[in-house]
């Protein structure tokens, strides 16, 4: 059992914190925000995380898990103390680590005795010596202070079981001892390690939000041509997707990715590279078709209704950056709907657990409705944007009798084209073939239109 302390109950922080303490440690979660507090400590939990709320309160009961905004006294309590605080962009693009600092120098002033500090933010290579230097300016009594970078891998929607069951925990660390503390901490989750200096730890996880970010943007790429050159997507994804060296896996087309994590940190490694004067152009040009995946959707849903938004309304389903979480930090449905805003159509919006957020945002530019279906009434098109199971079961022959219109624009590839056009409403995928066409005149295989000519030839004309 050891004394943890986690600072910033974020999405990090409370499942760090929480997940520790389900594993038999004492750990206090700290955050300066107090109503976020006052409600942890009523076993309320602050956001939608699949398990989450259930493990806060059996560990509350059990006494191994308390919520405190004395950051000081949570510090002095504990052997190892958790930095999860937000790393949100700056202006210029770069992490912000103002929240970091803020929170090295308060644990410089708290220090009592030597401590194990780690860092779970996501934050550029020298943020290790950042800290180590802030925490040793601000204490008087120069304990030692072992600094481990240890940075996160969870997905918001499965972050309990992706802690719980982690490919592997990256441990940067020179320091022998803590390195061992750290080892026995995450014992019993019996995961692969990898321990690396502080630097190449930090690298790890933008490297990895990188490889995520243009997977997904290669897909949409691909699913892009594919609209344009007439072939199903999903087909190809299929095709290459057996290739165990491509694989399956975050290789969905959609309406691009967002969250609070992918963008911020694709656009920081970017930054990291120009601040060393390598211009990192594959980066680039990955946020660039996720920027512009934005705009395409809209053009097909105004290709959908005869040519333009304007006046129409459009349903938008699912708001949360993805499923499972009511996270809408950077939601790509969000910038769709000011999209579709500003070309004045009106918007009615649903998501199973976001509306609030939504609301918060939107105010009254937008209806938003408790229920789906609510949202379907009266509308031109509905735009499915975040692929929630409740919506892989919509009743499409109800839809259409809700609907002024028939433009179903599915932005994540998750309906049955068929099922869609068999309910007298009209189907746009991402990259998919359209439904009808399919069923209607099947295409001959291209050879037998166009013979191709052989390869040598091609090479020589
Ligand atoms: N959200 C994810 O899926 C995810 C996954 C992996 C890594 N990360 C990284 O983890 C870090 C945290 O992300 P998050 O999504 O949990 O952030 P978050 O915004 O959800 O939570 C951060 C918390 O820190 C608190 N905080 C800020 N300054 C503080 C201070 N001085 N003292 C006490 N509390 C303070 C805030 O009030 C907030 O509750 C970021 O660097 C992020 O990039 C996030």
């Amino acid at each position: 059992m050891k004394r943890i302390a986690v600072i910033g109950t974020g999405y990090v922080g409370l499942v760090t914190g929480t997940c520790f303490a389900e594993l038999g440690n004492s750990v206090i979660c700290v955050d300066n925000n107090e109503r976020k507090i006052e409600m942890l400590r009523a076993g309320t939990a602050p956001f939608h995380e699949p398990q989450l709320a259930e493990l806060i309160a059996r560990n509350l009961r059990a006494g191994r898990l308390s919520f405190s905004t004395d950051l000081a006294a949570a510090v002095r309590a504990a052997e190892i103390v958790f930095i999860a605080v937000d790393t949100p962009t700056s202006e210029d693009g770069r992490a912000d680590l103002s929240a970091v600092r803020a929170v090295a120098a308060s644990i410089g002033n708290a220090l009592d005795r030597p401590k194990v500090v780690v860092s779970k933010s996501t934050a550029p290579m020298e943020t290790g010596e950042l800290i180590a230097s802030l925490i040793a300016e601000n204490s008087t009594d120069h304990h030692h202070v072992a600094v481990v970078s240890n940075p996160e891998f969870l997905r918001e929607g499965s972050a309990v079981a992706d802690f719980m069951q982690p490919d592997r925990i990256v441990l940067g660390t020179n320091d022998r001892a803590a390195e061992a503390i750290m080892r026995e901490l995450y014992r019993p989750l019996n995961a692969p390690i990898v321990v690396t200096d502080i630097r190449t730890s930090k690298m790890i996880k933008y490297a990895a939000n990188a490889f995520l970010a243009t997977k997904i943007s290669f897909m949409n790429e691909i699913a892009n041509i594919c609209d344009v050159a007439g072939v199903d997507v999903e087909t190809v994804q299929r095709g290459i997707g057996l290739d165990h060296r491509i694989g399956t896996q975050s290789m969905r087309p959609g309406i691009g990715f967002g969250g609070s994590c992918l963008p911020k940190d694709l656009q920081a490694l970017e930054k990291i590279a120009a601040g060393r004067q390598y211009e990192a152009s594959l980066l680039s040009a990955v946020a660039g078709v996720n920027r512009r995946q934005i705009g395409r959707t809209c053009d097909k849903v105004a290709a959908a209704l005869d040519g333009s938004v304007t006046g129409k309304t459009v349903a938008v389903l699912g708001l949360a950056f993805k499923p499972d979480t009511d996270d809408v930090r950077g939601a790509p449905a969000l910038l769709l709907i000011e999209r579709l805003l500003s070309a004045g159509a009106s918007v009615r919006a649903h998501d199973p657990v976001a509306l609030e957020a939504v609301r918060a945002q939107f105010g009254d530019r937008i209806v938003a409705c408790e229920r789906m279906y609510d949202a379907l009434r009266g509308s031109d098109a509905l735009v499915l944007a975040t692929e929630w199971n409740e919506y892989k079961t919509v009743d499409f022959a109800r839809v259409k009798t809700l609907m002024r219109g028939d433009a179903v624009i599915d932005g994540r590839n998750l309906f049955d084209p068929a099922a869609v056009v068999a309910a007298g409403l009209s189907y746009t995928g991402i990259g998919r073939r359209k439904a009808a066409a399919t069923e209607v005149e099947p295409q001959p295989p291209r050879e037998q239109v166009e013979p191709q000519p052989p390869r040598e030839h091609t090479r020589a004309s």
